[in-house]
């Protein structure tokens, strides 16, 4: 009865110029491990989900992409949005689908471009969260101990004398301002949201139905058309009338049965240039080199990526990310990488897309 969705429609357009609208971060080898993020996601989710249970969500734009780097899936377990309407949308179009083929799914909902290196650690947590989701009616995700008030996540409070594994949770806060943020932090009771949520089809169906009562009666009608020559229509017709919001906001926040289980692994949601650093091996001078051939003098603190074996020469720069990808170049200091999203859009005015 176990399922899996995993959400492969955003751009991380922080990771430019690596990813772009046409070929984003999650279809990229960004570690510069041979595999790529989504690679990476999908074969994580194999080790404990039946492969033909897992179903990708995806912008139709990269179908081609997903059928190419995931060659065990079929275009039965790829669900294309024709337009981008954030996290809430697609996880309701694709748990109803799922509860037509099976009432009593248990499932994980996961970003496919997240770091998580132990790969035991998550399926334990995992198949904690799935036996008490096939129990209990509840919506769950996986928690992360915050170390700095970053307003780009989700909190989740929970009550500090609970010792058990699974807390059920006081107050799910998501992107809360700076101040907010802070003051989660001081009071110590409260966990990052990792963004990887796991229910049963039965309670995430309900609380969609309960909380976004629009949503759900817009996608309710497409039900009849699931794998047959009409759902394409359908999709194509109501897809984008669905309203733009994420699930953290469309049902995490409204619902009274959330539960949180802080997670036993590292993670890192891989959002910027400056995460993929924390990540990776660093040289003597503490640079982190992917695919590049360097010599590095009086450099450090640099995140230097190039196509495979370009040779780098670098001397008297520190800090700073430096990014060669055929027709652009990117050097930027690390410190002001939040800019690049921002930049993005005056290079695109200038040169067009890249
Ligand atoms: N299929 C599809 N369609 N996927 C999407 C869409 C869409 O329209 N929009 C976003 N995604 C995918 C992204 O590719 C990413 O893998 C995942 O859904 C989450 O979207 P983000 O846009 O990265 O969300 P966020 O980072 O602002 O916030 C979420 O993640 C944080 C942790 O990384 C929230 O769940 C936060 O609460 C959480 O802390
Ligand atoms: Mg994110």
């Amino acid at each position: 009865n176990y399922y899996a969705i995993l959400m492969a429609g955003g751009v991380g357009s922080r990771f430019w110029p690596v990813s772009t609208q046409d070929f984003p971060k999650q279809f990229h080898d960004m570690l510069g491990t041979g595999e790529t993020l989504i690679q990476k996601t999908f074969s994580r989710l194999a080790n404990m989900i039946p492969k033909e249970n897992i179903f990708i969500l995806t912008n139709a734009r990269y179908n081609d992409l997903v059928l190419q780097q995931l060659p065990d899936i079929s275009q039965r377990q790829v669900v294309l949005e024709p337009a981008m309407r954030n996290t809430a949308p697609c996880i309701l179009y694709a748990s109803l689908k799922i509860q037509k083929e099976n009432p009593n799914a248990v499932m994980i909902v996961a970003p496919s471009d997240h770091w998580i290196e132990d790969e035991q650690a998550f399926t334990q947590n995992v198949q904690q969260a799935f036996d008490f989701c096939t129990q209990n009616n509840t919506l769950m995700t996986l928690g992360i101990q915050p170390t700095f008030p970053n307003t780009g996540y989700g909190y989740i409070e929970y009550d500090k004398n609970n010792s058990e594994a699974i807390k059920p949770v006081a107050q799910f806060r998501e992107k809360p301002d700076y101040e907010t943020a802070k003051q989660f932090i001081a009071q110590g009771n409260f966990l990052w949201n990792a963004g990887i949520f796991m229910w049963s089809v039965h309670s995430v169906i309900e609380a969609f139905k309960g909380n976004q009562p629009e949503l759900f009666q817009l996608f309710e009608k497409g039900i009849a058309t699931y794998n047959t020559s009409d759902e394409a229509n359908f999709i194509a017709e109501n897809y984008a009338k669905a309203e733009n919001i994420s699930v953290d906001y469309a049902i995490m926040e409204a619902s009274q049965n959330v539960f949180v289980l802080p997670a036993n692994f590292d993670w890192n949601d891989l959002g910027t240039w400056g995460s993929l650093y924390d990540k990776i091996d660093k040289d003597d001078q503490n640079n982190a080199v992917v695919n590049a051939q360097v010599l590095i003098q009086d450099a450090s603190g640099n995140m230097i990526r190039t196509p495979k074996n370009k040779v780098v020469v670098l001397d008297g720069i520190n800090d700073y990310i430096i990014v060669d990808k055929k027709e652009v170049l990117l050097i930027f200091p690390k410190a002001k990488e939040q800019d690049i999203k921002k930049i993005l859009q005056g290079v695109k005015d200038k040169f067009g897309d890249n």
